[in-house]
C-alpha cells in the first residue's frame, strides 16, 4: 500500500528487481516523511512553548541520558538498516544466475553497442526475452559511462578497460528506455538505446537468425525481410568463431594451444571460470573476463606459474568487439 502511493511517480517496474527497489525506495521515502512530519511538529510546538515573554527567565537546559541513548539508537539502527536492505539488493543487481543469457555492451561518445553470441551487433537497441534473467557484460571504449535502464532499476557503470556486470529478467513486454548516467561529453544526453523484451516464441526466432521487427515487437520471416538471405544456408559465424579466426590472425595460436597441449604460453583450453597459479605464488581465484582481459593487454601482471614473461602488450591492438570475441572464444573451449 505505501509502495503503491508512491507508484505514480515511478516509471514502469518491468522486472523482479524493480519491484523490490521500489519497496526499499519506498521505505526511505516514509522514513523521511516519518521524520520530516516529527521534526516540524516539534519546531512548532517548542516556538509557541517557549515563546519569549516580557519578564520571562531562561532556565538552564540539563541533558536527559534517556532521551540521548534513544536518539543515538534509533538512527544507528535505521542507517544499518539501510545499509543492510540497499547491500543486499545491489549484490542481487550484480550477480548474474549462472543461467543468464549474456549480451555483451560496448560504451562510446555517444552510442551503446549490443553483441550477442551469434556474433550480431546492434547499435543504440538490444533485444532480450521476457522472464529469463538476462546478464549485460560492460564496458566502454573511450570515457566513463553508465548503463541505465530505469524501467527495470538497474544501472552499472561502463568502465574502459574492465568488464561490468548487470542483469534482469524483464517482466514487461515492450520497449524500454537505456539511459547514459554518467556525463560523457558533448552528447551525453543523446545516448540513448532501447531495450525490446519480446515473448519467449519471438525471442526463440530471433536465436535461430530472425530479426525483430521493433515496431511490431515480433520476429520477422525471412520472406519479409530480403536484406538476409536464408539463415540456414549462410549462417554468420558465432561470436567464437569471429574470436577464433582473430586467435589466428593475431598470432595467438602460435603460442597457446586450444586443446590443453603446451606451447609458449598456457593453452586456451579450460582456463575460462577456473583457478590459475601464478609465477609469483599467488592464485587467480576464477579466470573471468577481467582477468584474460588483463592477460592480453598486459601480459606481465599475472604471469602463469611456469611460463617466462615473453607475450607482447596487445594494449591497443584489439578493439573491443574483437575482445569480447576472444574471449567468447576462450570460453567456448571449456
Ligand atoms: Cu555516455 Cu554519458
Amino acid at each position: 500500500m505505501l509502495v503503491d502511493i508512491l507508484r505514480g511517480s515511478l516509471p514502469l517496474a518491468g522486472s523482479d528487481i524493480a519491484r523490490h527497489w521500489d519497496v526499499f525506495y519506498a521505505f526511505l521515502v516514509w522514513i523521511s516523511v516519518v521524520f520530516f512530519v516529527g521534526v516540524i511538529a516539534a519546531m512548532v510546538y517548542f516556538s509557541v512553548k517557549f515563546k519569549a515573554r516580557a519578564g520571562g527567565k531562561v532556565n538552564d537546559v540539563h541533558g536527559h541520558t534517556g532521551v540521548e541513548i534513544l536518539w543515538t539508537v534509533i538512527p544507528t539502527i535505521l542507517v544499518f538498516t539501510v545499509f543492510g536492505w540497499g547491500y543486499a539488493l545491489y549484490r542481487d543487481m550484480v550477480t548474474a544466475p549462472g543461467d543468464a543469457i549474456e549480451i555483451r555492451v560496448i560504451a562510446k561518445q555517444w552510442l551503446w553497442q549490443f553483441q550477442y553470441d551469434d556474433g550480431r551487433m546492434y547499435t543504440n537497441q538490444v533485444f532480450v526475452p521476457v522472464n529469463k534473467p538476462v546478464k549485460f557484460v560492460i564496458t566502454s571504449e573511450d570515457v566513463l559511462h553508465s548503463f541505465f535502464v530505469p524501467n527495470m532499476r538497474v544501472k552499472k557503470d561502463a568502465v574502459p578497460g574492465r568488464y561490468s556486470t548487470v542483469w534482469f529478467e524483464a517482466t514487461a513486454k515492450g520497449e524500454h528506455d537505456v539511459y547514459c548516467a554518467e556525463y560523457c561529453g558533448t552528447s551525453h544526453s543523446g545516448m540513448l538505446a532501447k531495450v525490446y523484451a519480446v515473448s519467449p516464441e519471438d525471442w526463440s526466432r530471433f536465436i535461430q537468425g530472425k530479426e525483430i521487427n521493433t515496431q511490431t515487437l515480433a520476429a520477422v520471416d525471412d520472406q519479409v525481410t530480403t536484406t538476409h538471405a536464408s539463415p540456414s544456408l549462410t549462417r554468420a559465424p558465432s561470436l567464437a568463431d569471429k574470436g577464433r579466426e582473430l586467435a589466428a590472425t593475431k598470432g595467438c595460436v602460435g603460442c597457446h594451444s586450444n586443446d590443453g597441449s603446451q606451447k609458449a604460453g598456457p593453452s586456451l583450453k579450460g582456463v575460462y571460470g577456473h583457478p590459475v597459479d601464478l609465477a609469483n605464488g599467488d592464485r587467480v581465484a576464477s579466470a573471468d573476463e577481467n582477468y584474460l582481459r588483463e592477460s592480453i593487454e598486459n601480459p606481465t601482471a599475472k604471469l602463469v606459474k611456469g611460463y617466462t614473461p615473453v607475450m607482447p602488450t596487445f594494449q591497443g591492438l584489439v578493439t573491443e568487439p574483437e575482445m569480447n570475441a576472444l574471449i567468447a572464444y576462450i570460453k567456448s573451449l571449456n
